[in-house]
């Protein structure tokens, strides 16, 4: 009988939202070679494989650039369902260099098939079939046209397959390996004496070779009348995706250290680190929020994104503007909300946030006075920090006129740095002349909006929804 998608080993596929942000996706694809951009109901979109990945957050694409920008359209990407015959889903894996394909049913994506099920169901076809020449040439031919390198070794060590994937990554001849003992290439102890000894299969071993590539390795046991019998070894070059997670690591560090060091002391950095923020889910009928998330250091990131935007905004020209100064944003956005006391709230706790919530005016006022007579800051930063939750017709009359433009920009920059830091969003901005343009992004579709500001004005125009 002809094997089928659903008689073979297949994983959870690894999903996300369209609206995920780039960097986001780096872990996900590093590790599995491929993420799946879906609907809530998993309704399949598109696919994000590793080179698209790569190349996208090389090219300085990254920035507000978010998963359905960069995906493959699941029309144009082969998928398999669990009725598919494997030999169909082997031509799919010989024609492209994915490490999984979708599997799909009405739509619906159910399971991701690895490219190493199809491997080791064929070689173990090549094992079985001795007798059936037919069988065991056509399972060979498989084996041999598929990407991902494959080894079988018998109880002795010995190997008894090496494909022409495997000849090209380890840069070794099939006919002068096979039959030779095993070499151990890997820096460390290769798990392949545990397996043979355990009978147990192990899977994505990160390993570095001796010559500086990384590999991910799977170790699959072949099992006969409850013996080992041999092992077959199916792995697939990682160096690139090793070398990305490794940068955005980096990056990510740096960012912090450098943030670190714009602080005053040690005591800012303390209170921003230890005044949480809440992710919630909002309950239009009774106006009644849960909270599904602590982030503990809320305040810390609210910061670093805000000040991210502002130096994306910079990139864009927005500082070049008459009346609007980098330094004085920068120092009011480290200050803004030093002053905030926020309630002690758990995950699926139900709270009305008028109650729990302090009136944003008072943290406001409370940080201005701590930006001032603390760390004397500059007249300037004082107002924008006191009237940063003040409606435009709510102000003084004596708010200076010409901090206009820069109040409306760090409203701006404070209310995306929390789209950022609580719903997760993704935000592409462009700035032309005195107007902002700014495309919000989120995980529901609802909340998903374009708006222009223009900074001199303060007219605001929302844009078609996208
Ligand atoms: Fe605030
Ligand atoms: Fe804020």
């Amino acid at each position: 009988m002809r094997m089928k998608v659903k008689d073979v080993e297949t994983l959870d596929p690894v999903t996300v939202g369209p609206g995920a942000n780039l960097e986001s996706l780096a872990p996900p694809v590093t590790e599995r070679g491929v993420v799946y951009v879906v609907s809530q109901t998993d309704e399949l979109f598109g696919v994000i494989t590793g080179s698209k990945l790569i190349s996208a957050l090389t090219s300085g694409y990254a920035k507000g650039v978010t998963a359905q920008d960069v995906m493959i359209s699941a029309d144009s990407f082969p998928s398999v369902d669990p009725d598919t015959d494997l030999h169909t889903a082997a031509s799919f894996f010989e024609s492209s260099c994915v490490p999984e394909l979708p599997v799909v049913n009405n739509g619906v994506l159910v399971a991701s098939l690895p490219q190493r099920s199809v491997l080791m169901a064929f070689s173990s076809t090549v094992a079985s079939s001795k007798g059936n020449r037919y069988h065991e040439q056509r399972a060979l031919a498989i084996v041999r046209s598929l990407h991902e390198g494959l080894i079988v070794i018998d109880k002795d060590f010995v190997i008894r397959e090496f494909n022409p994937a495997a000849e090209r990554l380890m840069k070794a001849k099939a006919a002068d390996r096979i039959g030779q003992k095993a070499v151990v290439v890997s820096r460390d102890e290769s798990p392949i004496f545990e397996v043979m000894k355990t009978g147990k299969a192990r899977y994505n071993v990160i390993t570095p070779l001796t010559d500086g590539r990384v590999f991910s390795v799977n170790y699959v046991p072949m099992i006969e009348d409850g013996e080992v019998q041999g092992i077959i070894e199916t792995f697939h070059d990682i160096t690139e995706q090793e070398e990305l997670r490794a940068q955005l690591v980096n990056s990510r560090d740096e960012l912090d250290r450098a943030f670190a060091l714009t602080l005053p002391n040690s005591r800012v950095e303390h209170k921003l680190k230890h005044t949480p923020e809440y992710r919630d889910r909002y309950d239009p009928e009774t106006g009644l929020i849960t909270i599904t998330e602590v982030i503990e250091d809320g305040s810390y990131k609210h910061v670093v994104n805000a000040l991210k935007v502002l130096a994306d905004l910079n990139s864009k020209g927005i500082t070049s503007l008459l009346g609007i100064n980098k330094d004085v944003l920068v120092q009011s956005i480290i200050f803004h909300d030093l002053g905030k006391s926020q309630p002690q709230l758990e995950i699926g706790q139900t709270v009305d946030p008028k109650k729990v919530f302090e009136y944003s005016p008072a943290h406001a006022a409370r940080s201005a006075d701590i930006a001032a007579h603390f760390y004397h800051k500059d007249q300037d930063v004082i107002w924008l920090i006191r009237y940063h939750h003040h409606k435009e017709d709510e102000l003084p009359l004596d708010f200076p006129r010409h901090l206009m433009p820069m109040l409306r920009l760090f409203q701006l920059v404070d209310g995306l740095s929390a789209a950022l830091t609580r719903r997760n969003a993704s935000i592409k901005l462009d700035v032309e002349g005195t107007r902002v343009t700014v495309h919000e992004r989120n995980g529901h579709p609802d909340f998903n909006r374009s708006r222009v500001v223009d900074l001199f004005t303060g007219e605001t125009a929302v844009l078609n929804v996208d």
